[in-house]
């Protein structure tokens, strides 16, 4: 009994031994370089290692079962977030570099202090030209299950997605050939590459990889939603530290109209507050003439006029709304759910009443403020703030 007490004791020892010398590993490993021009802390940020609160892991939302947000992660397996991979990935999305005339980083339309969006209805390229769509904001992009990216989801995945606005020619304008040049000219590129990958080749499937790691760190958990969502078992019953009008707000955006919700979360669900499985159509116009929406990409008819619902989280920093940004303030947007739906041919049935009628919602203005109360609790400071997402050149 004792000689088995002592292998048991050795092997601590041997197993706690081994473990400090894998940590001093480790410490040595993640010192970063420095460079004069940028700004990046000695041991990197921690974008691999996200404490996610338990409500991203439970899979009931309003009642209703549904997949758990992490469920939903679309992270591919050969391209896992890592720490330095992910800081890789946040000095090309903030580097000018990226565009022909270098005027223009991937920040210049998506920025953090507006959600990673743009206060822009149209954004502006290199040349002064106007993007076709208003920018997107890139929060929980990660949670979006279906994978796909841009309002009319032409780009399967995101690796594939981030390198299409660097060849657009009116949003970055370069060729693939042009950045790889670019990037082997570039000294604090290198030693980014290969704390990244390994060796310091530069190829376009590993800045894809990069930056793709960095949009989907991008995540908010930390909102005054998800503080009082974990005092709580389900999303529906009251939180603590809501007002009674941000929690009549809540009650109106999560349950299903038989229990004097709108549901709004059927297109805006899960803990992300984005679509899990399909794109929709929300009634913002009767005919489909300029934008045709998803059909652009799949050519299927019953697409026409259907566009991606990015995730709400962080809702009130996007402003203008829509895919072509024409709502200027939250209130038009849901004056828009309340009064304007329009019969569309391939309006969602969720937002149409029984004779096939786009719904008349009939909300009190109390309502409406609670609404937009509620989607106010959404705004996440920290992850706005947090230096890791933000510039790193001086
Ligand atoms: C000139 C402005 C502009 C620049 C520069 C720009 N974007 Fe965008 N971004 C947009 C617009 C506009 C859209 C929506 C376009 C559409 O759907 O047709 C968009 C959409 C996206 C989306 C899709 C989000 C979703 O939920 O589907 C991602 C991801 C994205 N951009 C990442 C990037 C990255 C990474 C870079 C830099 C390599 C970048 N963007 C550079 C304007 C810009
Ligand atoms: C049938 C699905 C559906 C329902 C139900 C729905 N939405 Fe939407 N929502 C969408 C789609 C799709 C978009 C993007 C439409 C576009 O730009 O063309 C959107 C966009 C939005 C936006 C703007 C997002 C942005 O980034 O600009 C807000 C805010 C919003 N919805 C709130 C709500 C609220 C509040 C409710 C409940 C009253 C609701 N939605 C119900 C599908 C839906």
């Amino acid at each position: 009994m004792d000689i088995h007490k002592n292998k048991i004791v050795l092997c601590f020892i041997f197993v706690a031994l081994l473990n400090f010398t894998a940590c001093k590993e480790k410490d040595e490993i993640v010192v970063q370089h420095q460079f004069d021009n940028l700004n990046l802390p000695t041991e990197p940020f921690n974008y691999s290692d996200i404490d996610f609160p338990n409500h991203f892991s439970s899979s009931n939302l309003a009642g209703i079962p549904i997949n758990s947000t992490l469920a939903t992660d679309n992270t591919p397996n050969d391209n896992q977030i890592t720490d330095a991979g992910a800081t890789l990935g946040r000095v090309l999305f903030y580097d000018k570099l990226l565009s022909k005339n270098s005027t223009v980083s991937c920040a210049s339309c998506h920025a953090q202090e507006k959600g990673f969006s743009d206060a822009r209805i149209l954004s502006k390229g290199f040349d002064s030209g106007e993007t076709r769509r208003h920018s997107m904001g890139l929060v929980n992009a990660r949670f979006y299950q279906k994978g796909t990216f841009f309002w009319d989801e032409r780009a399967a995945t995101l690796e594939e997605q981030v390198l299409m606005p660097i060849q657009d020619e009116v949003e970055m304008g370069l060729t693939l050939d042009t950045l790889i040049t670019r990037i082997e000219q570039t000294d604090y590129y290198k030693p980014l590459f290969k704390d990244a990958f390994g060796d310091e080749t530069i190829t376009n499937d590993r800045i894809s990889k990069a930056l793709a790691q960095f949009v989907r760190s991008l995540v908010s958990y930390q909102s005054k939603y998800d503080i009082g969502r974990a005092s709580v078992n389900r999303a529906t019953e009251p939180f603590e530290n809501f007002s009674a009008q941000e929690n009549l707000g809540k009650t109106l955006f999560l349950e299903g109209v038989p229990l004097g919700g709108l549901g709004c979360t059927v297109c805006h669900g899960t803990e992300a507050f984005t679509t899990p499985p399909r794109s929709a159509n929300n009634g913002l116009d009767a005919a489909s003439t300029t934008d045709l929406g998803v059909y652009e990409s799949t050519g299927n008819p019953a697409d026409i006029g259907k566009f991606k619902s990015p995730s709400l989280r962080n809702i009130a920093l996007r402003a203008p709304y829509m895919h072509d940004g024409r709502f200027a303030t939250l209130e038009e947007v849901i004056e828009h759910y309340n009064s304007g739906i329009q019969a569309h041919p391939n309006l969602d049935r969720i937002l149409t009443d029984a004779n096939g009628n786009p719904i008349r919602m009939n909300l009190t203005e109390e309502e409406k403020d609670a609404l937009v109360a509620f989607l106010n609790t959404l705004t996440d400071t920290e992850m706005i703030e947090d230096e890791k997402f933000s510039n790193p050149f001086k």
